[in-house]
Order: structure tokens, then C-alpha cells, then sequence
């Protein structure tokens, strides 16, 4: 009764984003900036700051991954840390997670400054490397300052290429990290990478190169949604009861798939920006003065205005909103 042979997908990991595959493709001068940037931490030296920018999907949390766990292996000198900012958005539980992942015991009631002051001297004691993940989402950005000046060296990672440029100029003139920039895929790079994968998670024979290229056609430089895409176009053929993915399932999966970039962006709106995006959808054009006005009538403690503006760009940045005319004349709509 419980008889199970699944088709076509031998093993289903390889296909979800945790992996980190043994090769990292078509990276190759992104890979050689990192390495310039982290050799000297192996002479146990401070590594040099590197800022990562480009659109969503391109590789970037996975070179930096694969490369700092590269180093770590292979270096006694180097201590590395990879940081979400996004789940860790307060200068305290940033710094507190990574130095858990450091290994170093913490209690809550430790003031930031003491934290600090903890992984100054991990810092002395071993080259360290932090990466700090969707930088833009953390809080204080006064903490690059600090982090910076305690001795690790960062790197940083955005998908927005200007998330640096609004610090304060005291920031910025003692971190500056050197660009690399992550551009979208083209469609042959995305064809090779979902053949890497094709390798490590499918029964021989199950997917066919037109299937792979009608998803990396369709992804559009972005290898999350084509993996996403293919994994579900995969799961969706079996439960069909076909023996191979076939293109009528991956142009069904893709329905919800092409939607991942902006799904992902939702989830990283506050309440605020929540509701202001709700307003939005509910309209075609909205002008900035109505669109304040109805957000303080619905939320139990609305910001001021310049808050209200930032939440504003924030939407534009993720690229859910879209902004025309300039100063008081300026509307929005949905993208
Ligand atoms: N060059 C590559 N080779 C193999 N897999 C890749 C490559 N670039 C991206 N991927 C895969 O695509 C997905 C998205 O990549 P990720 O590094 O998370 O993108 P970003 O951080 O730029 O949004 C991950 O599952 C990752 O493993
Ligand atoms: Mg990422």
C-alpha cells in the first residue's frame, strides 16, 4: 500500500536553496576579487572589505558561502561568520549571532558595547572574515563603523547597489569595501547551472535539455526561480504520474514561480510598509498626500512623515512600487 518509487527525482535536495553545490558556476572574476580581498587573512592579516551588489538570484549569498568555508578549511589563521541581516536587523542580535557562530558565550544582558568588545579580541586573535548578508536591512548602520574598527574585516551584500550610499560620511570614510558587481545571468549560464543540478538530483533520463532551457528561457537571469521552477515542475510530473518533467508542467509551476522575486520582497516589509503597499493594490495611481493620509487612518501608530517617506523608497527600491512626478506631485502604483 505504502509502495513509493518516485520517477523523477532521485534526491530532492540538491534542488532547495541550502545546498551549496561542490562547483560554482560562471563566477569565475567575482571568485578572483574575493580571493585577492581575503588572501591576506591567511597570512593572518585583516582581509579586505568587499561589497557584493547585484539583482536577486545571481549567486552572491552563494560564492560568499562557498568561498569563506573554503577559507576556513583551509586555513588554521582564519576565523569566517556569515550573518543574515535581515533576521538579525538589531546592531544586538546581529552581533550577538555572530558571536554565537564564533563560539564565544554571551547572556542578554550584555550591553552592544560589550559585545563589541568581545569580537575585538576574537579579532585579534584570529584573522576573522564576517559576512553580512541583505545589508540594507540592518537598522543601525552605525554598527559597520564599530564592526569595522574592531578589526574584522566585512563583506557586505546587497541586492541593491546603492544600499552604502546614504551612510553617514564618518562611516564612510573608514569603510570603504571593494565592488563586485553580481549582474543577472544570461539564459546559457542559468542552462548550466540547472544541468549541474540535473546531475545530482534527477533519475538518468528525466528531464530533457529542452525542458532545462525552456526554464532557464523563462527565469530570466535569475537561478533561484529557475531552480524553484524546475524543483515543482518536477514534483508536479510525478504527481501527475509521468516518467519525465514535461514543458506543460513547468509553464503550470511557472505561474506561481515567476512571482518568487516579488513574494521574497513582500516578506520583507514592516507593518508599515505592509499596509501602505495594501492601500496601493487597492488603487490604480495613488498621490503621496492621499496615500499618507489614508495609512495614518489605518495603522495604530503611523510615522512621520520623513520615516514615511523612507518606508516609501524602501518599496521603490524593492522594486514592489513604482514612483512618478517629483516633491508633493508625486504618485504611486504597483510596478
Ligand atoms: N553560479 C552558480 N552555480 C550554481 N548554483 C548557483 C549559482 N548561482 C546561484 N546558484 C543557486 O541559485 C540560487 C540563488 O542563488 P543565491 O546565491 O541565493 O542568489 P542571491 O544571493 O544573489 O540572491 C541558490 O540556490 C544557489 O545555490
Ligand atoms: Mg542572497
Amino acid at each position: 500500500m505504502w509502495d513509493y518509487e518516485p520517477k523523477i527525482i532521485k534526491d530532492e535536495k540538491p534542488l532547495l536553496e541550502a545546498f551549496v553545490p561542490e562547483h560554482v558556476l560562471h563566477r569565475e572574476g567575482q571568485k578572483q576579487l574575493l580571493v585577492s580581498a581575503l588572501k591576506p587573512a591567511l597570512a593572518g592579516r585583516r582581509a579586505v572589505d568587499s561589497f557584493f551588489y547585484g539583482p536577486c538570484g545571481t549567486g552572491k549569498t552563494l560564492l560568499a558561502r562557498w568561498l569563506l568555508n573554503e577559507l576556513e578549511s583551509h586555513s588554521s589563521k582564519v576565523q569566517t561568520v556569515y550573518v543574515n541581516c535581515w533576521k538579525n536587523n538589531t546592531a544586538y542580535t546581529c552581533l550577538s549571532s555572530i558571536l554565537k557562530e564564533l563560539g564565544v558565550f554571551t547572556t542578554y544582558r550584555q550591553a552592544t558595547s560589550e559585545l563589541l568588545k568581545q569580537l575585538e579580541v576574537e579579532a585579534r586573535e584570529k584573522a576573522t572574515v564576517v559576512c553580512l548578508d541583505e545589508v540594507d536591512s540592518l537598522e543601525d548602520k552605525e554598527l559597520l563603523y564599530s564592526m569595522s574598527r574592531s578589526g574584522v574585516a566585512l563583506l557586505l551584500i546587497s541586492n541593491d547597489p546603492y544600499a552604502l550610499v546614504d551612510l553617514d560620511l564618518r562611516i564612510k570614510s573608514s569603510l570603504r569595501p571593494e565592488p563586485v558587481e553580481f549582474p543577472a545571468y544570461k539564459t546559457v549560464e542559468i542552462f548550466d547551472i540547472l544541468m549541474q543540478r540535473r546531475s545530482y538530483a534527477f533519475v538518468p533520463g528525466t528531464v530533457d535539455d529542452i525542458v532545462l532551457k525552456l526554464v532557464a528561457r523563462l527565469s530570466d537571469g535569475d537561478a533561484r526561480v529557475a531552480l524553484e521552477t524546475l524543483r515543482r515542475a518536477a514534483l508536479l510530473s510525478e504527481e501527475r504520474g509521468e516518467d519525465k518533467v514535461t514543458s506543460t508542467s513547468v509553464k503550470e509551476v511557472f505561474k506561481t514561480t515567476g512571482n518568487l522575486r516579488k513574494s521574497e520582497a513582500l516578506k520583507r516589509l514592516n507593518e508599515h510598509e505592509k499596509a501602505l503597499y495594501q492601500i496601493i493594490e487597492g488603487k490604480k495611481k495613488i498621490s503621496t498626500k492621499r496615500l499618507f493620509e489614508e495609512y495614518t487612518k489605518i495603522v495604530e501608530n503611523p510615522a512621520t512623515d520623513r520615516t514615511y517617506r523612507n518606508y516609501m523608497n524602501h518599496l521603490v527600491k524593492l522594486g514592489l512600487v513604482k514612483a512618478t512626478g517629483e516633491l508633493t506631485g508625486r504618485k504611486y502604483e504597483l510596478v
